[in-house]
């Protein structure tokens, strides 16, 4: 009777559970599960809370409400823009989530010195780093104006009171899992602390016309509150992603209230921080090799741009037990369909064949458009027959051998032209009703052996 009451709460998705469960049964994840106290009432009901819009909020008929666009201010980068949606709303709050050492807080501080150099005052807030640090590293990013105010701190409390002094235009929270709400007793970093100090900062963006940057780690074991719990009560959320091996980085809108979603931006990481890439197909396709087997070009479309990536394929026999079907930033399933697909159509025997499928620059594609060059890719290094240089592969492939069409084969096949390559194998049903560009041939294929014929 005297002991602790506590619950599990699912750190992937916030589902709560009265016992311990391996399994979280809302979303599936496996030992997402973590204990924390029940907080009483009393402390969780706080008095802190304001209106959503200060004082200003009332019901009003829609037609009186100026539907004005919202101003957007523009940070230093295009990439950041565009995935914002155009730049910045002033008010909103935005989460930055991503693994650890991605490159987060590098990104913030850059954005933060842009955003002074345009006449905004900025607080970052960093439960991480120590001035000195935070310091040693502005310095080495060339951020070092006087609005630039840097704050260690992790008590929500003493943070809130210097917002209220300062009355920033921007504020930044590095990161959200280092800050706490004094008067809940749950620990740092869990599902309750973090879903307090997020309604916290929401109502400091909304009340007092504050954007708000919130940095979250991302662990892949879920081993830590993710900021997954966070993203309804946000306006948008971005992921930072890429390997810490690679030098490239890719922004990926995931939510945007004020923008269209899977807008992506890529980034480099440099001495100097992270340089944005205007031209990232050439930078996907920079390290090809000439008349290598397994390799195919297709053009994915990324948000509202298409980016031309390259599939690479490994077929070799299988040494012992199954065969390994290993897929890098493509869908396992997808490209086991593919295979099978191969087999009953066009003969290749693949049972007792390992078969690796990679898209080279940590790219991830998940639409039906590419996969006429995984076959591709897959049939080349199988029959140990390169596709040609200068070819793209684009179409859905089908479970009865036939290539359907795809969106925006436009938008694509100009993409393709622009970077010089000669033909394009596309799907035929594309090909009524469309504008060619200039100096690309366009060849249409309705089945995957019409186009393995052309293209190997
Ligand atoms: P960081 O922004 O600290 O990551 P996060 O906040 O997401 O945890 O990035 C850390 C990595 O970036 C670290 O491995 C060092 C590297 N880095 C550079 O390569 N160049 C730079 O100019 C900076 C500031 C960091
Ligand atoms: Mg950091």
């Amino acid at each position: 009777m005297a002991r602790a009451k506590t619950q599990f709460v699912c750190s992937n998705c916030g589902y709560i559970s009265a016992r311990y469960l391996g399994r979280c049964p809302n979303c599936g994840q496996w030992n997402t599960l973590v204990e924390e106290k029940i907080v009483p009432e009393k402390v969780v009901n706080r008095k802190a809370r304001v209106s959503l819009a200060g004082k200003t909020a009332r019901p009003q008929k829609i037609s009186d409400i100026s539907g004005n666009e919202l101003p957007r201010v523009k940070t230093g980068m295009d990439e950041l823009n565009r995935v914002l949606g155009g730049g910045i709303v002033p008010g909103s709050l935005v989460l930055i989530g991503g693994d650890p050492g991605i490159g987060k807080s590098t990104l913030m501080l850059q954005v933060s010195g842009q955003l002074t150099e345009h006449g905004g005052s900025v607080l970052y807030v960093s439960g991480e780093e120590s001035a000195n640090q935070i310091k040693l590293r502005a310095d080495r990013l060339g951020v070092g104006s006087d609005d630039f105010i840097v704050y260690p701190e992790t008590d929500m409390e003493q943070i809130k009171t210097v917002i209220g002094q300062m009355q920033p235009d921007y504020l930044v929270v590095d990161s959200v899992q280092t800050m706490q709400e004094p008067d809940l007793q749950s620990p740092i970093g869990s599902v309750a602390q973090i879903r307090e100090v997020t309604a916290d900062l929401m109502q400091i963006a909304k009340s007092n016309a504050i954007t708000v940057f919130i940095v979250g780690h991302v662990t892949k074991e879920g081993a830590i509150a993710g900021p997954k719990i966070l993203e309804h009560m946000v306006d948008a959320v971005l992921y930072f992603e890429g390997d810490a091996n690679y030098k490239y980085r890719i922004l990926r809108t995931v939510k945007n209230r004020f923008g269209s979603t899977n807008e992506l931006g890529i980034f480099e990481m440099r001495d100097h921080g992270l340089r944005e890439v205007a031209n990232p197909s050439e930078i996907f396709l920079e390290e090809r090799l000439k008349g290598a087997t397994g390799s195919a070009i297709t053009a994915s479309m990324e948000g509202s741009r298409p980016i031309l990536v390259e599939v690479q394929s490994l077929v070799a026999p299988t040494v012992f037990g199954n065969a390994q079907r290993v897929t890098t930033g493509v869908d396992r399933n997808r490209v086991a369909q593919i295979l099978a697909v191969l087999e009953k159509h066009s003969n290749l025997l693949l049972q007792n064949q390992d078969v690796h499928v990679r898209i080279t620059g940590g790219v991830k594609i998940d639409e039906p458009a590419a996969d006429l060059a995984i076959a591709l890719a897959v049939a080349s290094s199988y029959h140990e027959k390169p596709t040609r240089f200068t070819d793209v592969f684009l179409g859905e492939v089908g479970l009865g051998g036939e290539v359907r069409s795809i969106s925006l084969i436009e938008d694509r096949l100009k993409e393709i032209a622009k970077l010089g390559f000669n033909q394009a194998i596309v799907p035929k049903n594309n090909l009524s009703n469309i504008d060619l560009p200039q100096g690309l041939k366009v060849t249409g294929v309705s089945t995957i052996e019409e186009a393995l014929e052309i293209g190997l």
